[in-house]
């Protein structure tokens, strides 16, 4: 079956063709063809990622990344241009009714381009930024329209949780077998911090969550502080590793905060302040940053540690595994599996592949598969939901 999948809920537009095999047990992914627009450059200048913005760049990029895909498959079509009805047009132009330059775009790439040879539809339906997610969603239920494909409605952390725990082969597939559940997710990026049980596919309970900033967040607002360009995860992360290189440490220690609580929750914006009041003290060398980097890494990556293992060890999780921009972090990825191999050997760690923890419609893809085998159906309109939960 041929999935293609779509994400919008930030700021990375993308358009992913796969081929998907098996059955849930043992399913299979090629990417045929996949095309993504990282906006950040442009959001750098606020800081953080502007909402109406990112919808713009979004219904601008998006036409021109679908055809960059299906060219990348090289997607066998029928070779036929499905018809324009007037129906069809007009039904069309409702969906697109408020982007009005995206459904001109769309229509006139419709009259041109033969419907490929694709199955279903998957769309990030939310969580994320509202105005974002509305443009992938409307964009999705017209490309449906147009090519009388099945549409499915996508939850974002569910596609990293299923990416992540799927395995890249050496010829380029991604397997998704023998997982064994209950999973322990952490799923860490720019805008979620939280601990997920899944039982089965679908049925997943929060343990944890942060109670302010995200992970990602907290990395990019010190990263700023620190003078670093936005998304300022990575480089924050490459001064932190210069530090540790050098063995050097800072002379303060920033705190840990809710580590010793009796529950799985986070918290990052007492660390993230924290780093500020330094910055602000002291006379700060190019070393101090270095160190001040490494001394807020290490105190991310202890909570993170700690909270996991409790999780881990309030709950009967056969597999534990990481998703999100940031479990890109080396860091966080080497304490992380440290910590599973000292003290839980029997539990099947997966850490992802570098290049799908951050946003990507690979995982939506995949995610679709997986909602498709587990019998669900395509159900009315599709509306974007910003706080669309996990939990049912
Ligand atoms: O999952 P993602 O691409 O988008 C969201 O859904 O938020 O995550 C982006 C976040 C950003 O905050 C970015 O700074 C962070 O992931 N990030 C990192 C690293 N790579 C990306 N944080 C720390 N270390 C990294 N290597
Ligand atoms: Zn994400």
């Amino acid at each position: 079956m041929k999935i293609l999948g779509i994400e919008t809920s930030c700021d990375e537009t993308a358009v992913s063709l796969l081929e998907c095999e098996g059955t849930i047990d043992t399913a299979r992914f090629t990417v045929l063809g996949d095309a993504l627009n990282s906006q950040a450059a442009l959001h750098a200048h606020y800081g953080g990622v502007y909402p109406n913005l990112a919808k713009r760049e979004h219904a601008k990029s998006i036409v021109p990344l679908l055809a960059k895909a299906l060219g990348r498959a090289r997607a066998s079509t029928s070779g036929e241009i499905v018809p324009l009805t007037d129906a069809k047009q007009e039904h069309v132009e409702k969906i697109l009714e408020r982007e009005p330059a995206l459904c001109h775009e769309l229509i006139e790439f419709a009259r041109l381009y033969p419907k490929p040879d694709i199955d279903a539809i998957a769309v990030t339906e939310g969580p994320g930024l509202a105005p974002a997610l509305w443009v992938g969603v409307n964009f999705a239920e017209a490309l449906g329209t147009i090519w009388d494909t099945p549409v499915f409605g996508i939850n974002h952390m569910e596609g990293h949780i299923a990416s992540s725990l799927a395995q890249a082969k050496d010829d380029g597939r991604y397997e998704l077998s023998d997982v064994d559940f209950p999973v322990l997710a952490l799923l860490i990026s720019g805008g979620h911090t939280e601990l997920v049980l899944a039982k089965k596919w679908g049925e997943y309970t929060i343990i944890g969550r942060t109670r302010d900033d995200a992970v990602g967040e907290a990395f990019d607002k010190v990263a700023r502080t620190l003078g670093l360009p936005y998304p300022g995860g990575p480089h924050l992360s490459k001064l932190a590793d210069e530090a540790r290189q050098r063995d050097e440490k800072a002379d303060i220690s920033f705190p840990r905060p809710m580590i010793d609580a009796d529950n799985c929750d986070f918290s990052f914006s007492g660390l993230k302040t924290a780093v500020l009041y330094a910055m602000r003290n002291a006379d700060v060398s190019n070393k101090d940053r270095k160190t001040l980097a490494r001394e807020f890494e290490d105190a991310v990556a202890d909570v993170l540690v700690k909270k996991s293992k409790k999780a881990l060890q309030d709950t009967e999780a056969m597999t534990f595994v990481i998703g999100g921009g940031v479990a890109a972090n080396a860091h966080v990825r080497k304490a992380l599996a440290d910590m599973v191999k000292q003290q839980f050997s029997d539990i099947d760690l997966r850490l992802p592949e570098v290049k799908i923890t951050g946003d990507n419609a690979i995982m939506i893809a995949i995610a679709g598969y997986l909602r498709i085998l587990g019998g669900a159906k395509r159900a009315g309109a599709l509306r974007a939901n910003a706080n669309l939960r996990l939990e049912v």
